[in-house]
């Protein structure tokens, strides 16, 4: 299967920023861990970060085009805010896992609510960076 990694905006600072909520890993150490395991699996795996919204939405409409089987996304702040974001994947109707390093519900009110937790396949929140090796291996075993 192709799988695509899609990560939202600030997490280009993992590692460094706020790390006794986001941990100590950085963006390239997970994405390589998540691509070495689809590769160990005979799968492909894509990733992008983008601190911009428009980046991320056209993404997401390559995506289509691309043929990718499962999305896994951490929208970041635009979990909170983006309609666009949402249509987006509304749009090409590609099945995806919306995962959170941090745990949302725990923390403050605005972050309580997400854009895309009632289409997404599943959400994972609270685990840090195992939350996306954990949402991997659901895509995999539910695509072929
Ligand atoms: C986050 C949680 C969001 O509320 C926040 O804006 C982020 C990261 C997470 O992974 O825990 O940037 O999506």
């Amino acid at each position: 299967a192709s799988i695509l990694v899609l990560h939202g905006p600030n997490l280009n600072m993992l590692g460094a920023r706020e790390p006794e909520v986001y941990g100590y890993e950085t963006l390239a150490e997970i994405n390589q861990r998540l691509q070495n395991s689809a590769a160990a699996a005979g799968h492909h795996l894509l990733h992008l970060q983008s601190n911009a919204e428009h980046e991320l939405i056209e993404r997401i409409h390559a995506a289509k085009a691309e043929g990718v089987d499962y999305i896994l996304f951490n929208p970041a702040a635009f979990t909170h805010t983006s309609v666009a974001l949402r249509d987006a994947l509304l749009a090409v109707s590609i099945p995806f896992i919306e995962v959170h390093l941090s745990n949302v519900h725990q923390r403050e009110a605005f972050r309580h609510h997400s854009y895309f937790s009632d289409i997404a396949k599943g959400v994972i929140c609270g685990l840090g960076s195992q939350g996306y090796d954990l949402a991997l291996q659901a895509a995999l075993k539910q695509t072929h």
